[in-house]
């Protein structure tokens, strides 16, 4: 079965993409794990991130991101999205990956949220706004060991379609009081929105990212959440705050790293994903 997780938190700049990113990156590249990057946010960082701000370009003229399945819910006599030509095998810059693909996100899919609202009912095709994704990527979810889910930082449509096809989700954070401000929010609305649809959504954990052991702050808020978020355990493996995995975001064409330690940092930070991601698999098929 599919194993499909959402990264969310409502705040941005928390290390949702990254997070997601590395641990697709590792799922596939070190696991050999056919994986699918699904990228819900219209920043696209996630989608820049792997396949480069040219190629998203040209695929974003030619309607080929998830807006146009979006775009297609409201205006279903004019349909355009095309699965096998928006779907990017293979993405990555990284030679060991090889079984990881990516359904890239637009910046269009800001203004789609609003009107997803008022998809037109009554006709016979009329399908429910939280539900486009879910339809959209039927055909090809089955081929997918993992499937992650890169959220934008809001609940709103966009991320419930997201949450409709997950078993789970993580919510990644920097150990301060404003990144983790929203999480009972987020706990207490997935839970109702589970409820509604009646499917579980299981909070698979907080991921602590953008560590800095120096900062005495974090270590209060770090200590704090592993205490009292029994709703969401707290992994036990923490991302620190490293330069080199915030270079990591970088898609410098057409330059291809030969490793993930080499994209990741070998001083620890690969390892600190790695762990992460064995914690993440343990837990997803618990
Ligand atoms: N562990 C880390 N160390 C240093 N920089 C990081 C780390 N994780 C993320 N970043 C950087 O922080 C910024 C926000 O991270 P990002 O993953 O884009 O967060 P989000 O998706 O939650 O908005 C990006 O510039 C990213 O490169
Ligand atoms: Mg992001």
């Amino acid at each position: 079965m599919t194993i499909v997780i959402s990264l969310i938190n409502l705040k941005g700049g928390v290390g949702k993409t990254t997070t997601t990113i590395a641990v697709a990156e590792i799922l596939a590249g070190v696991f050999c794990q056919k994986v699918l990057v699904i990228d819900l946010d219209p920043q696209t960082n996630a989608t820049v991130m792997l396949i480069g701000e040219e190629k998203w370009e040209e695929l974003n003229e030619n309607y080929h991101t998830l807006s146009q399945l979006f775009i297609d819910a409201i205006d279903p006599d004019n349909r355009k999205f095309d699965l096998a030509q928006t779907l990017q095998r293979q993405v990555s810059n990284v030679t060991d990956v090889e079984t990881l693909d990516l359904l890239p996100s637009s910046l269009d899919l800001v203004d789609i949220q609003y009107k997803l609202a008022t998809i037109p009912t009554g006709k016979f095709y009329a399908l429910s706004p939280i539900d486009v994704l879910r339809r959209g990527i039927k055909p090809i979810i089955d081929q997918y060991d993992y499937v992650l889910i890169d959220c934008p930082p809001n609940l709103g449509i966009i991320t419930l379609n997201g949450l409709q096809i997950s078993q789970s989700y993580i919510i990644p954070t920097i150990p301060d009081l404003l990144s983790t401000y929203g999480i009972p929010q987020v706990i207490a609305t997935v839970h109702d929105f589970s409820e509604t649809i009646g499917q579980k959504i299981e909070p698979l954990g907080i991921i602590i990212s953008k560590y800095q052991a120096d900062m005495t702050l974090h270590e209060r808020v770090v200590k704090e959440l592993r205490r009292y978020s029994k709703d969401a355990p707290v992994f036990d493996t923490q991302i620190p705050q490293r330069q080199q995995i915030a270079e990591a975001a970088e898609f410098l064409k057409p330059h291809k790293f030969s490793t993930l330690k080499q994209k990741w940092g070998s001083v620890g930070q690969f390892q600190s994903y790695l762990n992460l991601t064995k914690e993440i698999m343990k837990r997803a098929v618990a």
